[in-house]
């Protein structure tokens, strides 16, 4: 199958899981309170902070044509109100680096992290946070607007919902009575009411934020460039066993529809998708017997990436890119059995008439994967921490000449 010109073939990665020594932000807390729920700390991550140039030329050399990675809030606003220029001029140079290397870059402003003047002030549950990462995409955008492919106002916007809604994560009273976030509060000299962070935030208070920021930002970015702006979405492909029809569509309505309608005023939707999940008349079932696992426990289960396009494509009614696709495990050719599911199910969507754009698989590097620290291997290549070695797996190879010939 050939893929239509231009399409976008990529890798992504996030400042916080590659880049290394962040400590300016809510999630380096966090990982270091008592009664933190990460299971290790980030660290030096992959180094990327200072390696950027080989992996990009990495990335290009095995045949990709574009990279999504982001831009770090805490360093370019380390206190608030105040503008970091060398940190500025950092991403300035990662730009040009994809452009020297025929990369496209595809930026994410917000991926999970904030600065921890953010967080100590409600985060993403307080109403003034919408214009404040509005502030900063003006700020950001006007100095890299010239060299940004294509913006992404903030990563997996609708995932504090998804998460809730799913029963992947602690209710919102568990997050409310948290120790972690109690022990935050307190290193910061706030309440600890007024604690917030990005991916753990009390859902109730944060719809209205969320939708209101990625809003205000998207007018920022394009105030500032001539590139086209979307949000991207977390998204499981929620399926009903018999009598669980209604319960489906309230937690799709609730965690899919909400944000897929604000996308209908963006130039695209990313849409990232991992998984499924069953749901019965009482909520998530748990996968069938007999089902195989990745190492972060999803069901290994491909094709959710076709019904989450199909869904946000009908939805959102603007272009589809798939953001985030990808596996955690340490058997590679798992890997590519997967990717190759995944972007059969692509192809099929673009045969029935689908405007899809691209595919980025999640992710570069083995990288700090939050709460599970560095045990699941998402990497199309791995990384020595100890040395910062890179190593292709057969499936970057792999990927990469799909993406060199933009066809399977
Ligand atoms: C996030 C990434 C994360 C990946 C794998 C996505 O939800 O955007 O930051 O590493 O999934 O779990």
């Amino acid at each position: 199958m050939n893929f239509p010109e231009g399409f976008l073939w990529g890798a992504a990665v996030a400042a916080h899981q590659v880049e290394g020594g962040n400590t300016n932000c809510d999630s380096w807390l966090l990982e270091h309170v008592d009664g933190s729920i990460y299971s290790e700390p980030s660290g030096d991550a992959c180094d990327h902070y200072h390696r950027y140039r080989e992996d990009i030329a990495l990335l290009a050399n095995l045949g990709f044509n574009s990279y999504r990675f982001s831009i770090e809030w805490a360093r370019i606003e380390p206190e608030e109100g105040e503008f970091s220029i060398a940190q500025l001029d950092h991403y300035r140079r990662m730009l040009a680096a994809c452009h020297e290397h025929g990369i496209k870059p595809v930026v994410t402003f917000h991926h999970f992290t904030s600065p921890r003047w953010l967080a100590q002030r409600g985060g993403w549950e307080s109403p003034e946070t919408a214009a404040l990462f509005a502030r900063y995409c003006e700020r950001a955008a006007k100095h890299l607007g010239d060299l940004v492919g294509l913006a992404c106002t903030i990563n997996e916007l609708n995932l504090p919902i998804l998460l809730h809604k799913s029963g992947f994560l602690h209710s919102d009273e568990a997050i409310i009575t948290s120790r972690w976030r109690a022990a935050a509060a307190r290193a910061l000299g706030v309440q600890a009411e007024m604690f917030s962070s990005f991916p753990f935030c009390v859902r109730g208070r944060a719809v209205e934020v969320l939708l209101e920021a990625h809003r205000r930002g998207s007018q920022a970015l394009r105030a500032a460039g001539q590139f086209g702006v979307g949000m991207t979405l977390a998204m499981l492909d929620f399926q009903a066993a018999p009598g669980a029809e209604g319960v489906r569509d309230r937690i799709v309505a609730e965690a899919h529809d909400i944000f897929l309608d604000a996308a209908r005023a963006d130039d695209f939707v990313g849409v990232q998708c991992y998984t499924r999940q069953r749901l019965g008349p009482d909520g998530p079932l748990a996968p069938e017997p007999g089902a195989e696992f990745t190492q972060m426990g999803y069901e290994f289960w491909p094709e959710a990436v076709e019904a989450s396009v199909r869904q946000a494509s009908a939805k959102a009614q603007v272009p589809i890119i798939v953001t985030e696709s990808g596996i955690a495990t340490d058997d590679d050719s798992r890997r590519i059995a997967y990717v190759e599911r995944a972007l059969a199910g692509v192809g099929r969507c673009l045969r029935s008439g689908i405007d899809v754009r691209g595919y980025f698989y999640w992710s570069l590097l083995d990288n700090f994967e939050w709460l599970f620290g560095y045990r699941p291997k998402f990497g199309l290549v791995a990384v020595d921490r100890s040395t910062q070695k890179r190593t292709l797996k057969r499936s970057a190879e792999w990927l990469g000449r799909i993406a060199h010939n933009n066809k399977i």
